[in-house]
């Protein structure tokens, strides 16, 4: 006897889950049950079900959410094929089933399921002669699948897809990009991914921390340094020099002394450096790319932020929300972050519905950095399998 196929049940519902158990003859499926969306892809992606019927509405995610990332996950080849996805509702007429559809669902079935056409449709995908082949990148408006599959920023919200086409729209062009969000919001990510897919990519990408750097020391770092240019000088090259042919990422740009602004605001406006103890000029060829939680409009009425520097940054613009303005990104990133540390370790682990409802009621004042150290600490401190709400401290 053939083994059972295996049946991935996604639904918030148990009443749902107790009567898909009683309809189902053991012998031919057997089903794995599933209430959140984040557990759900840890399943599919460890467990390749035969067959996903999936709620349309999950608390966490919606069914085109989680579509979109088992075609990730095929795309990938984390998956060999991409399994049947249904889509289940008690709403006929609920509007995103045509988007589901339409974003790649085989089919859609009422809820509460009539059990004869509930097992006409398993079988209509099961049996081994009609298995279909996985089907071909869904039809996608604005390419969401192909844009997140090359994206190592997730998210899902319209903030994190602006940031995404912008990401696209800016990295072609060399001007100056300025970078700003709340502190832990993702600006590194960001300027990683503008500077992957500019022509640039094959050169370095240097991140500076403007914070850390002395005033003593600023332009020896920056632009490097001739032997004897100063007590104990070496030739040593700068920062500008070793980005060359990459992006020069300066960090922190706000912290950066008003002395130190004007240093920088010159090579910027003559696009070549000197070395300490040098009379050569050096062509720069790198882009700049920066960054800062700061509100520099603040920074220059408090006077210490210089208006011409701020204008020769404040070209291209990326503005990060922070993620108490995106929950809906919650679900999805802390499936990666889980999905990162499961690799790390031996166990791989799942967030309770009611720890996603506990981190999503969360305002999140150090943004995505914290949520990855939140969910660190309940990964390690959690039981076996489920992470619960007491495992999440803020
Ligand atoms: N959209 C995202 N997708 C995946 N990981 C993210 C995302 N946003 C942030 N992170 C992760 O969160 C952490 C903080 O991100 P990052 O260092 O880019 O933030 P930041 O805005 O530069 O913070 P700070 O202002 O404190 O320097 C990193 O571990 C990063 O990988
Ligand atoms: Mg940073």
């Amino acid at each position: 006897m053939p083994a059972p196929w295996r049946i991935l049940l996604i639904d918030d519902d148990p009443a749902v889950h107790a009567r898909l158990k009683l309809s189902l003859p053991a012998a031919a499926f057997t089903l794995t049950p599933c209430y959140t969306a984040c557990e759900a892809l840890l399943i599919i992606e460890n467990e390749a079900p035969d067959l996903i019927l999936c709620e349309i509405d999950m608390p966490d995610m919606n069914a085109i959410q989680i579509l979109t990332q088992t075609d990730i996950l095929k795309q990938t080849d984390m998956l060999k094929t991409r399994p049947p996805f249904i889509v289940t509702s008690k709403k006929s007429e609920a509007p995103c089933i045509v988007d589901a559809i339409k974003a790649g669902a085989d089919e859609f079935l009422l809820k509460p399921f009539k059990e004869n056409l509930l097992l006409e449709t398993l079988n209509k995908y099961l049996s081994p002669e009609k298995r279909r082949l996985p089907k071909d990148l869904p039809y996608s408006e604005e390419g969401a699948v192909k844009d997140q599959e090359e994206s190592r920023l997730v998210g899902d919200s319209r903030g994190i897809r602006g940031i995404r086409k912008e990401i696209r729209a800016f990295a072609e062009n060399d001007a100056i990009v300025l970078i700003t969000g709340e502190s832990g919001t993702g600006k590194e990510v960001v300027a990683q991914e503008l500077h992957e897919h500019s022509p640039r990519a094959g050169g370095p990408f240097r991140p500076v921390n403007c914070g850390a750097l002395p005033e003593a020391l600023f332009e020896s770092e920056m632009f490097g340094s001739e032997k004897g240019a100063f007590t104990g000088a070496l030739t040593r090259t700068g920062f500008f020099e070793s980005s060359r042919g990459g992006t020069l990422f300066l960090d922190e740009i706000g912290e950066l002394s008003l002395l130190m602004q004007v240093k920088l605001l010159r090579v910027i406006e003559d696009k070549c450096i000197t070395r300490l103890g040098s009379n050569a000029s050096l062509p720069v060829d790198v882009r700049i790319i920066a960054a800062t939680n700061r509100d520099l409009r603040e920074s220059i009425a408090a006077g210490r932020f210089r208006e011409d520097l701020f204008y020769r940054l404040n070209i291209l613009r990326i503005i990060i929300p922070p993620l108490r303005e995106r929950p809906e990104d919650i679900p999805i990133l802390s499936y990666t972050f889980l999905r990162e540390f499961a690799q790390n370790g031996p166990h791989k682990k799942f967030l309770s519905s009611s720890a996603v409802c506990k981190l999503t009621a969360h305002t999140w004042p150090g943004n995505v950095r914290e949520l990855r150290n939140v969910l660190q600490r309940a990964f390690f401190i959690s039981g076996p399998e489920k992470i619960q709400p007491e495992d999440i401290t803020f």
